[in-house]
C-alpha cells in the first residue's frame, strides 16, 4: 500500500493512507485526503483561499480518476463551493458524465447538498488587489522587500512602501502569474489505484480559463494496470501534451516510472511555443509529474530544480526529492 502526493499534500496523504489502512474505499479516501488541503486557507492554489481570477473570483477545477472502473468525475471554473474534489467525485459516482463547468457544475453540486460560501479569504484577497494595480516591475521591488533585502536601485520609499507583511512575503516566491495544485495517488492493499488532482487554477487567470486540473490525460491519469499520474505547474504545457496519459502509457510500455516522467517533460519541451521560454531556452514556468506504478514504484520529477514530492507508506510519510529535467 502507497500514497504520493505534491509537496503541498503531507498531511493528505498521511490521511488517505490511515484511512486505508482501516479499510476506507479506495476514491473516497484519496478525495478526504485532498480536501485536507482545500479546506485550508493558507494553501494559495487549492481550494478555500485559493487566489481568485483577474476579477476577484476564485474559480476551481478537480478530477478524479478510479482505477479499478476507469471512471472519471471533474468539475472546471466552479465558483463558491470550497471542495471540488468531492464535487467531482459525485460526478463520477452519480452520472455517466465526465467534466461538468461553470454553472452547470455549480448547479449540480448545489442539487447534491453542497452549500455556496465566497472562497476570497483575507490573505487571498489582499494579494489579488495588490496584483490588481501592479505593474511588473512593482511586483519585482515588492519581492526584493519580501525577501528582506534592499534593492539598490529603488528610490527611498518608491512603490514598495506600505506593503502589507502577507503580501510582500508571498511575492517574494512567486512570479505575478503563479501556479499551484495539489495532486494524490493511491495503491490500496487489494492492488487498485486512484488519483486527485485539484486546483484554484493559475493565479489572476482570465474568467473562464481552465488548466489542465480537470482535464482526464492531462492533469492526472490512472490505469489500474499499470500506474498513474498527476501534475502541478503550468497547465497549458500539459493540455498540449496530454501529460499524464503519456507518462502513464510509456510506464504501460515497461519504461521505469523516473524515465516516463522524464521523457513526458523533454516532450513537453521538444513541442514547447516560443512565448513559454526564456532567452535561454528554459522553460518559463514549472511542470511537475508525480508518478505511481501499480507495483508501487513511484517517482516525481520536475522541469526546474528544487521540488520535493511526499510519500506514505508502511514506513511513515516523508518528503522525498523530485528529478529535474534543468539544473541552475
Ligand atoms: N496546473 C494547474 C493549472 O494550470 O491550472
Amino acid at each position: 500500500m502507497k500514497v504520493i502526493s505534491s509537496y503541498n499534500g503531507t498531511d493528505a496523504a498521511a490521511r488517505t493512507y490511515q484511512l486505508l489502512s482501516r479499510g476506507a474505499e479506495l476514491m473516497s479516501a484519496c478525495v478526504e485526503g485532498i480536501v485536507l488541503v482545500e479546506d485550508d486557507p493558507d494553501e494559495l492554489s487549492v481550494g478555500y483561499g485559493g487566489l481568485p481570477n483577474s476579477e476577484g473570483i476564485v474559480e476551481l477545477d478537480a478530477g478524479v480518476m478510479h482505477g479499478p472502473t476507469h471512471r472519471v468525475g471533474a468539475v472546471a471554473a466552479l465558483r463558491n463551493i470550497r471542495n471540488p474534489s468531492r464535487v467531482a467525485l459525485r460526478v463520477l459516482e452519480k452520472t455517466s458524465r465526465v467534466l461538468l463547468v461553470g454553472d452547470g457544475a455549480l448547479k449540480f453540486a448545489l442539487a447534491e447538498g453542497f452549500v455556496e460560501e465566497n472562497l476570497l479569504a483575507e490573505k487571498a484577497r489582499k494579494i489579488w488587489e495588490y496584483w490588481r494595480g501592479c505593474t511588473p516591475e512593482m511586483w519585482n521591488a515588492a519581492a526584493i522587500v519580501g525577501a528582506g533585502r534592499v534593492d539598490p536601485r529603488a528610490e527611498p520609499g518608491a512603490m514598495t512602501s506600505g506593503i502589507d507583511r502577507e503580501v510582500a512575503a508571498y511575492v517574494a516566491t512567486h512570479s505575478q502569474r503563479p501556479a499551484g495544485t495539489v495532486h494524490l495517488a493511491a495503491l490500496d492493499a487489494h492492488g487498485d489505484m486512484a488519483c486527485v488532482t485539484s486546483t484554484s487554477g493559475h493565479a489572476f487567470k482570465p474568467p473562464g480559463r481552465v488548466g489542465d486540473t480537470p482535464i482526464a490525460g492531462a492533469g492526472f491519469y490512472c490505469d489500474n494496470t499499470v500506474g498513474t499520474c498527476g501534475s502541478l505547474g503550468h497547465g497549458e504545457s500539459n493540455l498540449r501534451n496530454c501529460t499524464s496519459f503519456f507518462a502513464v502509457d510509456l510506464m504501460r510500455r515497461g519504461v521505469p516510472p523516473l524515465e516516463a516522467g522524464l521523457e513526458a517533460l523533454r516532450q513537453i519541451m521538444t513541442r514547447a511555443p516560443a512565448f513559454d521560454l526564456d532567452a535561454n531556452g528554459r522553460p518559463i514556468s514549472d511542470v511537475r509529474l508525480y508518478l505511481l506504478t501499480a507495483d508501487g514504484r513511484h517517482a516525481g520529477v520536475s522541469l526546474l530544480p528544487g521540488n520535493r514530492m511526499v510519500v506514505s507508506d508502511e514506513m511513515g510519510t516523508r518528503f522525498e526529492p523530485c528529478v529535474a529535467l534543468f539544473y541552475s
